[in-house]
């Protein structure tokens, strides 16, 4: 029966791809690209015994809905592995990770289907700022659904704030992302959780061997100043605010087994 395998391709370069994700590569009859560096890596994976490679990302049409180039991507993907014993498709990240295709192909594709664990911008985010999201916890949330759903959290998370490149927009706007970006509606949504001064950082992990994370703050009643440096590969990071309650029951508790 075709098997499709999607495996992540990590963040910088091909440094972080798994062992895993090497082994399942050489096994392909087919490999689909996804990612966006196409021509720094092609020859890198043939190097890793891959047999046949294409570049899909030109499938995605920039400027365009989405959703309407992840039907065309999704329709392709099923056709070659429909046709192939092994393909395995290549994903920027960890492919669990805000991928709506591999969620699309997990519910509907008519295929066996695999998914392997990634490095993804999470990981290289918190190594990047020297943060463990456990310390303070953390939230990890879409830009767009914190708005569509109006989510406030509290202030004293870490906040990883993904997909600031297309707020209020269902257009993709690989190459401009300020185009049709709402961040006055996002600066309004943040300042309902977070005072004026409150910094925010728009923080991108580096993504050739070559480049280094770049890590730009400002106040959040300034916000828009960030908006001309926002990318497809920036997140925004708000540092956890000090706590405001302490359960001081469970701290006796905590204490007393001091
Ligand atoms: C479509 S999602 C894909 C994420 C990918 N699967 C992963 O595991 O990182 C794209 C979002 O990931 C984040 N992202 C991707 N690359 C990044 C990088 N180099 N640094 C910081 N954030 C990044 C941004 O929030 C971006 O809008």
């Amino acid at each position: 029966m075709p098997q499709l395998i999607i495996a992540g391709l990590g963040i910088q370069d091909l440094n972080q791809m798994t062992l895993e994700s090497i082994e399942a590569l050489k096994a392909a009859d087919q490999v689909l690209y996804l990612g966006t560096q196409f021509d720094r890596h092609s020859s890198l994976l043939s190097l890793y015994g891959v047999r046949s490679i294409t570049n899909i990302f030109s499938l995605y049409e920039a400027g365009t809905i989405d959703d309407a180039n992840y039907v065309r991507i999704y329709e392709h993907v099923v056709a070659v592995a429909q046709a192939n014993q092994l393909t395995v498709l290549l994903v920027p990240g960890h492919p669990r990770i805000g991928v709506t295709l591999v969620q699309r192909l997990e519910s509907s594709a008519p295929i066996a289907l695999r998914i392997l664990a990634g490095i993804s911008s999470f990981d290289t985010l918190i190594n990047d700022l020297g943060r463990d999201p456990l310390e303070y916890g953390s939230i990890v949330i879409d830009a767009n659904r914190a708005l569509l759903f109006n989510k406030l959290w509290d202030a004293s998370l870490d906040c990883y704030l993904y997909h600031v490149c297309s707020v209020g927009t269902r257009k993709v706007h690989v190459h401009d992302a300020q185009k049709d970006n709402d961040w006055s509606h996002l600066k309004k949504h943040l300042l309902k959780i977070y005072s004026p001064e409150s910094i925010a950082c728009l923080v991108s992990s580096s993504m050739t061997n070559a480049s280094e994370p770049t890590n730009r703050s400002a106040a959040l009643s300034d916000l828009e100043q960030l908006l001309p440096f926002v990318h497809f590969g920036t997140t925004l990071f708000i540092q956890a605010q000090r706590p405001k309650q302490l359960n001081r029951e469970f701290y006796l508790r905590l204490a007393g087994d001091l």
